[in-house]
């Protein structure tokens, strides 16, 4: 088959090399693309949200199989755009349609959706710039911490945590009032503050049927400690040692199952990932957000731990055929610590050149902002890379995953030399 994947990050270096691990993979291209994407695949200067672009290259290349790596473009139709589209309707793709990709797209939305299929969450009011006073009234009422949260995508800004009700009606007002994140924050809720650990759950549905692949942890914060500034994520762990057999199975009967039985009574006809964010809380599970793609750099760590053929599970996913497939998965763990530019989450400097170290047994080097020019690999984006280390124990793993992060070589490069080390902590009580 020939197979496209849409995006550039370190999500689709891990999905898009697993991909050609397949037997019956024949030619691979990706949109746009890194270096790292380069040394195995094709890449193509064509933009994620760029449909006309896209499909020229799928008629063009005789694409069988696109998969869909960021939220963006699912979110903006693509799916719509190929079923609608007499060339394309026979081309398989992995994602879902906008009505499904609204689980991401409109938290208002994805928090109706769990409320009325009676998925665990936490409690929330939607408010608009019509009821802005009773939205601050209402902070009146609340204890913090205050959750607010834009509805819409806000490239992973629009969540706001604070201890103080002023700070909470003052965002409130900024959100509502002077469109602080634009159309994303038309709507605002304001959600019950969870505590506990989080925990990353991702779902392969085809509709009708999924399996629940590895799960894993995040680490959003820039500083050690999980200090500073939110970022896209700056390392991850699978498995996770909280999230066991007895949990995992909670999980499955009370968020999975609710989940897939509620997207089919709406009649979305959900073919692709469904990450859950969910807070482990005294061990019960509550959602705090679905994705509408895998997580980055989750990724990283849960497909090296895939042995099964993703292509057959991804191409039996389009299908509703994932009830033929079964899902094989090595026992080891795996650490992926991310390397930034110098001053990621805010400025940052792109166009220094890297250097590498040699690959080995268990290190696995994905870039995320990469690019070859003229023969070299030079920095790109805020998250370059993302370096991963398997091995029989967590310690071990950390090991690795850090010695790759302090062996790759660029300017003012910074990474949390403290990912693992909490679980460690937890495993070692
Ligand atoms: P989201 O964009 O929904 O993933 O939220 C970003 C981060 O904010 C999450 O990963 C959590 O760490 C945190 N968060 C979101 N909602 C809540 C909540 N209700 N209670 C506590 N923390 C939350
Ligand atoms: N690592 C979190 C995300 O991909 O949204």
């Amino acid at each position: 088959m020939n197979i496209l994947v849409i995006g550039s990050g370190g999500r689709e270096h891990a999905i898009s090399w697993k991909l050609a691990q397949s037997e019956r993979c024949d030619k691979l291209f990706v949109a746009p693309g890194n270096a790292g994407t380069a040394s195995f695949a094709q890449n193509v200067e064509v933009g994620v949200t760029d449909f006309q672009g896209i499909k020229q290259l799928v008629l063009s290349e005789k694409i069988d199989l696109v998969v869909v790596g960021p939220e963006a473009p699912l979110v903006e139709g693509i799916v719509d755009f190929f079923k609608s589209d007499a060339d394309l309707q026979s081309v398989l793709i992995l994602g879902p349609d906008s009505e499904g990709a609204k689980l991401e797209g409109s938290k208002d939305f994805s928090k109706a959706f769990m409320q009325k299929h009676n998925v665990p969450t936490a409690f929330s009011k939607t408010f608009t710039k019509e009821t802005a006073l009773e939205g601050l009234a209402y902070l009146d009422t609340q204890e913090g911490p205050y959750v607010l949260k834009a509805d819409g995508l806000a490239a992973g800004k629009g969540v706001i945590i604070t201890e103080s009700r002023e700070e909470a009606k003052e965002q409130l007002k900024a959100m509502l009032l002077d469109a602080k994140f634009g159309e994303a924050s038309a709507k605002v809720l304001v959600e019950q503050f969870l505590s506990g650990i989080e925990l990353s759950v991702f779902v392969l549905s085809d509709g009708k049927n999924y399996v629940i692949l590895p799960e894993a942890k995040d680490y959003k914060r820039i500083g050690e400690g999980d200090t500073g500034l939110n970022t896209g994520g700056m390392g991850a762990v699978s498995p996770v040692p909280f999230a066991d057999a007895a949990f995992m199975q909670k999980v499955d009967e009370q968020v999975v199952k609710p989940t897939m039985a509620g997207l089919q009574s709406e009649g979305i006809d959900y073919k692709g990932f469904i990450f859950i964010g969910l807070m482990n809380m005294d061990g019960e599970p509550y959602v705090i957000e679905y994705n509408v793609r895998m997580g980055d750099p989750e990724t990283e760590v849960v497909f090296p731990r895939i042995e099964s053929d993703v292509l057959d599970l991804f191409e039996a996913a389009t299908k509703g055929q994932l009830n033929q497939e079964s899902l094989e998965i090595n026992p080891k763990t795996a650490v992926t610590s991310v390397v930034v530019a110098g001053g990621y989450p805010e400025a940052y400097k792109k166009g220094d050149e890297m250097a590498f170290p040699e690959e080995m047994e268990g290190r696995f080097m994905f870039h995320a902002g990469t690019v070859l020019k003229e023969g070299k690999v030079l920095t790109n984006g805020g998250r370059v890379m993302a370096l991963t280390g398997m091995a029989d124990t967590l310690e071990l793993a950390v090991e690795k995953s850090q010695a790759l992060a302090s062996e790759v070589k660029f300017n003012d490069k910074y990474y949390r030399k403290d990912i693992g080390q909490d679980l460690l902590a937890l495993i070692q009580k």
